[in-house]
């Protein structure tokens, strides 16, 4: 459920007419309900209830800082993937105990601003980051939290390139090797070793793989628990699908997740993280664009875009779909006809949508793209000089534009022209 519905034949953010949000920072933009980023976290929050938990929302879904200090106000921490989110962050005012640090390249001086900003756990990749951690550590005189990330080797059923569990993946340790992993962690002088971290994939809509990836968990952690380790936290990772199309809406709940989690390591004693951004994120976000014009094609039609790949890239990359739907609600009953449904962007791989029935829609009317708040703003680029469009939060019937638009000027003038290039004069 989310907070994008038709109110007397308009969509509505919440309180607020889209249409009115779209005149005020023309398109497009993306745009953000401040109730159901709240009401996922509150689902997962509920959903390990009664247990030692913290809900570390993956800040890579969508990282604007309105977005975090939300969440972090209603008690979220946060799983950081570089210094950048890191700093981000902090700045939003989340503390450096509620910050987990994950990903597989970390570097010397990412885990310098950590330990020195404050960290609650560092999820460590191999054993090199292991070494060069304690390395850090001990030159600051400190011991550093960490978790190992293990590759449970499961197939998390989704997208190959947001699968991660697999032996084949780059991410975690084998776990057929975690004993020894764990004994040299223990070894190290700059380390305090508190659990196991485990991620297998982005957008699972079944629960079976993560019930086999948390098994696995549970009993590695009873092995190292008897080879001596004081394994006291489990960080168990993101990765739940959300519905992007109506007819997958019977996907697993929060809810179900919990008690997934509940059965599976509930009964460790140990601390338990998750680390969903999609769920949090996603349908808590919607693209607005403008259609520019209808061209008739040979055999089809398209429907032209102010958005492109470079504001939502995830049609382009993982064949993704979003619902795409007028900003004017249609007729009840209103014919629809089949669109291809593009950007401008000067390449075909700028297609968000294939032979789509629309409702009658007119060049000039605005079409607002579903589920696009996790990945999408986060993942934008200014290909084609095209500046990284808006980002607007709704709260209620407020709205706040929480990244501004960039002027062309901003855009352009990061680029310099040093003054051995040849033949240039500075325009006048
Ligand atoms: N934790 C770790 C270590 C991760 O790598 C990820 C996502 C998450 C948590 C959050 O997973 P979520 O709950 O959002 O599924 N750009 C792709 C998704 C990439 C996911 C990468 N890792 C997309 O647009 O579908």
């Amino acid at each position: 459920m989310d907070h994008f519905l038709y109110r007397d034949g308009a969509l509505y953010a919440e309180d607020v007419p889209v249409a009115e949000i779209a005149a005020a920072v023309g398109t497009p933009f993306y745009l953000y309900s401040t109730a159901t980023l709240l009401r996922h976290f509150t689902l997962f929050d509920d959903a390990l209830d009664g247990m030692e938990h913290l809900v570390c929302y993956a800040m890579k879904a969508a990282s604007n800082q309105a977005i975090l200090a939300t969440l972090a106000g209603a008690g979220a921490g946060m799983d950081v993937v570089s210094g950048g989110e890191y700093r981000r962050a902090k700045a939003a005012g989340v503390p450096g105990d509620r910050i987990v640090f994950s990903g597989v390249g970390k570097t010397k001086e990412e885990i310098h601003l950590a330990l020195t900003g404050g960290i609650r756990q560092f999820n460590v990749e191999s054993e090199p980051e292991m070494e060069m951690i304690s390395r850090v550590a001990s030159g600051l005189g400190m011991t550093a939290p960490i978790t190992v990330r293990v590759n449970p080797d499961v197939d998390a059923k989704t997208h190959a390139k947001i699968a991660t569990g697999k032996s084949e993946n780059k991410f975690g340790i084998p776990i057929a090797r975690a004993r020894e992993v764990y004994a040299q962690a223990a070894a190290l002088p700059g380390l305090d070793v508190i659990g196991i971290d485990v991620h297998i994939g982005s957008q699972l809509t079944d629960l079976g793989p993560f019930e086999l990836a948390y098994q696995k968990v549970a009993e590695l952690t009873e092995t190292l628990r008897a080879d001596g380790h004081d394994i006291r936290r489990l960080d168990l990772g993101g990765g739940l699908g959300i519905p992007y199309t109506r007819s997958n809406e019977a996907l697993p709940l929060p809810s179900d997740y919990g008690a997934l989690i509940r059965r599976t390591v509930g009964d460790l004693g140990c601390e338990v993280e998750i680390e969903p951004g999609r769920l949090i994120a996603g349908n808590a976000g919607i693209m607005v664009s403008k259609v520019i014009y209808l061209k008739e094609g040979e055999g089809r039609d398209f429907m032209i875009l102010d958005g492109a790949m470079n504001d939502l890239i995830r049609p382009a990359m993982y064949e993704a779909y979003h619902d795409i739907i007028p900003v004017r609600e249609p007729d009840a009953g209103a014919e629809q006809a089949p669109y291809d449904i593009v950007g401008p962007v000067c390449e075909s791989g700028d297609t968000f949508a294939k032979q789509r029935m629309m409702p009658p829609v007119a060049a000039g009317d605005l079409i607002a793209f579903r589920g696009a708040g996790a990945y999408g703003a986060v993942m934008s680029s200014e290909y084609n000089s095209r500046p990284l469009i808006p980002e607007v939060l709704v709260k209620g019937d407020q709205f706040a534009v929480i990244r501004p638009r960039p002027t062309f000027d901003e855009m352009i003038n990061r680029d310099t022209i040093p003054e051995w290039v040849e033949g240039y004069s500075a325009a006048t």
